[in-house]
């Protein structure tokens, strides 16, 4: 059995390259010499226009048709400039506006329409978007062709020289994206992070930075794209729908992101125990070796918050089934009694795809309410995922949300499980084409044949423009482009949405089971807006240095997609790690938004308790996690509300120094933590590059003046460099092995004092878990100056935590004596180190739900 799993799951990785090979190329049907378009028709209402545009000249038929009538729409909401230019006769597919949860209380401080202007040129038609204040020209499509075909559509936008773009996933590349030569195809795709191809997420939305300030923009289409950075210019090509332009101005890339989550939903507010480290493993041959690694973690006091199980806790890779033999219903649910009794979670993993079995409530039920994709002929289509073959739910079928919701409820009525792992989304399906129709029995598992070739009929609707899919033919390892879904729409239409509508039906069926609770649910296929419904992992990477690197930028783009709660497989899913690169990927993962362990079937074990200097590494690093994540969550909350991202890119947050633009290597967490990891094999020490302003050495409490370049030692036996940003105060928690104990610990307050003695900060308060905390959270501002400290706010949360210990950095000269709310503190309870210039005020028992003043 074991042996089995192992020669599938390697033979898949093997079939990414066998299908690459398969590329396909364009039919070019037409001229390219295309004639544009003229407006022959404008109506302005305000700022808004309606206006209607016609072919100029005869069509080009490029790619398929030109469409002679098109409209273009342009208005301004709270948050964008929207440009839409569609077809008269609106026969090409929109993503429907009920996909997206926006912020409709947001406003922008200025009104968009004060920041941006829209301008066209009237014949041949172009139109361009500039800034009011300054004239800067941010889009400009002039002299660039406008093609708008039946199944082509391709509008471009010069650029600035080597312009600073960031964004356009999901991809595996550096963070700021290269502008000569970029190739980003949007079709959700299973592959094994590969470099610079497509992978798993569609979020055709980029942020440039340029002259120290920064705009964004995003076009939605679910239709498969190309997004082109070459020639000074940017370059979408679209295979159909419609072009659907949204502009924000910013003017700082941090509140680029505030408008852009504010129109395609906020993220969502996550769980507190969700902060606390995850443990994974495809591959737990049972639920004794499940048991077995919690036990480890345990004996090995390294904190594990949520224990995860892959599918092969399944009944034959069936979802909401548990394989009798080897987790047997009684055994895990002792198991998952025991964790919850230790305040551990427990997630486990589903996949789309339903196995066709006439004994398998899913199927029987599924296929009872209508809920599955169809062939054209309006048969079940059948493809092949773990379980053999198998039908994939249709989102869009009017049934079923409510099915899913009754199998969820059903399997977690047994199994109370605290959060669903959503995987193979893309929908990944292991045959091109409805394979398993009109087939009976299991079907051959064709990565099991050396000599397999995958076939790949001609049938299916490709359209005469190839997007650069890194697998070729579209229909490749997912649902054909010529499935159907109950609404008439194909596959080809909707392929990109798939994983985020079974997100939002996830959600939804979590919270009819638990109507008050925050739900946890982490996705591999995302599209924008996804963040308001779930979190997310980068997906099957490897155990090698370059992927650890990667991972920084995976995290970084991520944030800028509105999904702040993502991480990559700790110490790398495919192929074996070795004991160091575990060791500094812990260092790096511990900080991690979502910090989880995952391994590939067939891997070396990888658990943090394995080595003993991983084991020393881990605690080390996961207490310091814990430590700060009052600081953390707090920033998921600013997430929450205004977008801000939790990691926080240097060049995002250094947009006037050119020496951060491409710095991928080191980041934020939040804006008062640099972090410099270690990422090459070998390495004890890292050249850190010091930004401006007064920052102070995380452990020994040392400054530094930047800009500057510093080499910190990082031997492996350290801690990962970590620099305190001057003028920021974090707030700390002793950390315990869980977070329901962490919880009840002592607050402590590190205040980082600036070149100008002053420092501040912020705490966010609830009960980490209700889904409506009404008035029940506490929002409290926290300043410090060289003569003291407050603290006011809303304290609407009894928290009964205590702040025990301020400990301020920078302060240049020793107080004499400290008034804690007018009462005097012994003179036993402070100290100051003229060196360091450090004061540490201890044993304080200052209510954390009140305001309070420290003068000194
Ligand atoms: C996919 C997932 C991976 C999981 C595996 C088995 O490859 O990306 O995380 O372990 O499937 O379910």
């Amino acid at each position: 059995m074991v042996q089995w799993q192992s020669l599938i799951y390697f033979g898949l990785l093997g079939i990414s390259s066998l299908v690459h090979a398969q590329y396909r190329n364009s039919t070019q049907v037409g001229s390219s010499n295309c004639p544009g378009y003229r407006i022959i028709e404008i109506q302005n209402q305000g700022d808004s226009i309606h206006s209607k545009l016609s072919l100029r000249d005869q069509p080009c038929n490029q790619y398929g048709k030109d469409v002679k009538d098109i409209v273009l729409d342009v208005s301004y909401d709270n948050s964008r400039l929207r440009v839409k230019i569609s077809d008269a006769e609106h026969k090409h597919w929109e993503v429907p506006a009920n996909l997206w949860t926006p912020d409709i209380n947001y406003r922008s401080k200025i009104s968009i329409n004060q920041l941006l202007e829209f301008s066209y040129v009237q014949n041949p038609f172009s139109f361009s978007v500039k800034r009011k204040n300054t004239g800067e020209v941010i889009f400009d499509t002039a002299g660039h062709r406008l093609v708008f075909e039946d199944q082509y559509l391709e509008l471009s936008s010069t650029l600035p020289d080597d312009a600073n773009i960031y964004g356009l996933g999901e991809v595996v590349d550096t963070f700021r994206r290269n502008p000569t030569n970029t190739t980003q195809t949007m079709w959700a795709r299973d592959a094994a992070d590969p470099v610079r191809e497509n992978v798993y997420g569609i979020h055709p939305f980029y942020i440039e930075l340029r002259g120290g300030k920064a705009h964004g923009v995003q076009i939605l289409n679910s239709y498969g794209m190309d997004v082109f950075l070459a020639n000074q210019s940017i370059t979408y090509k679209a295979i159909g729908g419609v072009l659907d332009f949204s502009f924000y101005p910013g003017p700082d890339a941090y509140e680029v992101i505030n408008q852009y989550t504010a129109t395609v939903g906020r993220p969502h507010q996550i769980a507190y125990w969700s902060l606390g480290f995850h443990q994974c493993k495809y591959g737990y041959v049972d639920i004794d070796e499940v048991e077995s690694v919690v036990r480890n973690y345990s004996l090995a006091k390294i904190p594990l918050e949520t224990m995860w199980t892959d599918i092969d806790y399944m009944d034959m890779f069936k979802d909401f089934t548990l394989d009798p033999i080897n987790y047997p219903l009684d055994r895990v649910q002792k198991f998952i009694s025991k964790l919850h009794q230790d305040n551990q979670k427990y997630v486990v993993i589903i996949d789309p795809a339903i196995g066709r079995n006439e004994s398998y409530p899913a199927w029987i039920e599924g296929v009872e309410q209508d809920v599955f994709i169809k062939n054209p002929d309006g048969s079940i289509y059948i493809g092949q995922v773990w379980p053999g073959y198998t039908a994939f739910p249709d989102w869009f079928a009017s049934n079923t949300d409510s099915w899913w919701t009754t199998q969820i409820a059903r399997f977690m009525k047994d199994v109370p499980v605290d959060g669903l792992w959503i995987d193979m989304n893309e929908p990944s399906s292991f045959c091109t084409g409805s394979c398993g129709s009109n087939r009976t029995g299991i079907p051959p598992y064709p990565w099991l044949d050396p000599n397999y070739k995958p076939d790949i009929p001609q049938t299916f609707p490709e359209p005469p423009y190839a997007i650069h899919n890194a697998y070729g033919n579209l229909s490749v390892k997912t649902v054909s482009t010529d499935a159907l879904h109950q609404n008439g729409l194909t596959e080809y239409q909707v392929h990109n949405l798939y994983g985020h509508m079974e997100a939002i039906a996830t959600r939804k069926s979590l919270l009819s089971i638990e109507p008050k609770k925050r739900p946890f649910v982490l996705g591999r296929s995302t599209f924008s807006g996804s963040g308001a419904y779930e979190g997310h992992w980068t997906g099957d990477n490897w155990s090698t240095w370059e992927l650890l690197k990667y991972s920084i930028s995976g995290v970084l783009s991520f944030q800028m997609f509105g999904i702040p709660y993502v991480g990559a497989d700790i110490c790398g899913f495919n192929g074996n790690t070795t004991e160091e690169l575990c060791l500094r990927w812990i260092q790096l993962g511990s900080l991690y938004p979502f910090s989880r362990n995952h391994n590939g079937k067939g891997s070396i074990g990888q658990e943090l308790y394995l080595w003993e200097s991983v084991a020393e590494a881990s605690r080390k690093a996961l207490y310091t996690r814990y430590e700060l994540l009052p600081y953390m969550y707090t920033l998921f909350q600013h997430a929450h509300e205004i977008g801000y991202p939790v990691w926080r890119p240097l060049p995002f947050e250094f947009p006037n120094d050119s020496e951060m633009l491409n710095n991928d290597v080191q980041f934020l967490v939040g804006p008062g933590i640099l972090v410099s990891p270690v990422l090459a094999e070998g390495a004890t020490s890292v050249d850190v590059q010091i930004p401006e302003g007064k920052w102070y050495d995380f452990y020994s409490w040392e400054s530094v003046s930047g800009p500057t370049k510093q080499t910190v030692s990082a031997p492996l036996n350290g801690r990962i460099p970590l620099h305190l940003r001057g003028g920021h105060i974090i707030t700390t928690q002793e950390p315990s092995i869980t977070l329901t104990q962490s919880r009840k610990n002592p607050f402590g307050l590190l205040v980082a004092l600036d070149e100008m003695d002053s420092a501040k900060g912020d705490l966010y308060l609830d009960d980490g878990e209700s889904l409506q905390v009404g008035k029940e959270y506490s929002s409290i501002f926290y300043r410090a100056t060289s003569r003291g400290i407050n603290s006011n706010g809303y304290f609407g949360y009894q928290s009964n935590g205590m702040l025990k210990n301020i400990t301020i950095l920078g302060l240049k000269k020793q107080p004499s004596k400290v008034v804690v709310n007018g009462r005097l503190l012994s003179t036993s309870q402070f100290s100051y180190d003229t060196d360091k210039a450090t004061f540490i005020i201890t044993q304080l028992n200052i209510s954390m739900d009140k305001s309070f003043n420290v003068a000194f």
